[in-house]
């Protein structure tokens, strides 16, 4: 069974009331969504497995641990997704990062698929699904779904902002799946956006409104 982890730490919280702010601005919109990212990546990678190292110091040899085998393919949901890929891979640089492109038709509020590339052996890592905002819970679903499709079995999904519908929808189609958020918000309005939310993130994160 899959766990739901909220954030309760000061530094995140801080991050994420300025970035609800409607005044704060795509420059440091974009930059708190990486750095929200980078600080929640530190939880998100604790159970990476390790294997045993002699390191030999100018003095002797130190039987230290380094993180074992193929690590972590990140998978950011296109657009959005995009905005938390710089802050996780700067805790992880060797990691691998695949692309799931999918939007949200207006009309049925069901996630559309326009583009999905993963790493060749994603099967052989642990992924991380990476999407600012979790509201009805489909666009997170069907990128998870298309992963498990590749053969991918240890699969984590990481947002910022979630509404409780869309937590209880990951957790019914994937329990499997653990689920990192740092926030999680009252519930979503008649056009499924989160209440209070931030808005649209993918629009805040590039400027397109
Ligand atoms: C947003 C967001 C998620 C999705 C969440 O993307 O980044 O992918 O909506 O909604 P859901 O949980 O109800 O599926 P959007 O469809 O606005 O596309 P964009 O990132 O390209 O702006
Ligand atoms: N997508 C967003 O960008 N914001 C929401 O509140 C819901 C979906």
């Amino acid at each position: 069974m899959g766990q739901v982890l909220i954030y309760d730490h000061p530094l995140i919280q801080h991050k994420i009331a300025m970035l609800r702010d409607k005044n704060t601005s795509t420059k440091d919109f974009r930059e708190l969504v990486s750095e929200i990212a980078m600080l929640m990546c530190y939880e998100v990678t604790r159970n990476l497995p390790l294997r045993d190292v002699d390191v030999e110091t100018p003095i002797g040899i130190a039987h230290e641990k380094m993180l074992a085998g193929k690590n972590i393919c990140f998978v950011p949901v296109l657009r959005a997704g995009l905005g938390m890929v710089d802050g996780v891979l700067s805790l992880v640089p060797s990691a691998k990062v695949g692309h799931i492109g999918l939007y949200r038709d207006p009309d049925t509020l069901e996630p559309v698929e326009y583009y999905c590339k993963l790493p060749v052996d994603v099967a052989d890592r642990d992924v991380v699904v990476l999407d600012p905002m979790l509201a009805t819970g489909g666009s997170a679903s069907a990128a998870i779904s298309f992963i498990k499709q590749r053969g991918a079995k240890n699969i984590k999904l990481m947002n910022l902002i979630a509404a409780p519908e869309g937590i209880n929808r990951v957790v019914a189609d994937h329990p499997d799946v653990d689920i990192y958020c740092a926030a999680v918000d009252k519930e979503l309005n008649s056009h499924a956006y989160i209440v209070p939310g931030l808005g649209d993130a993918g629009d805040r994160l590039f400027g397109t409104k």
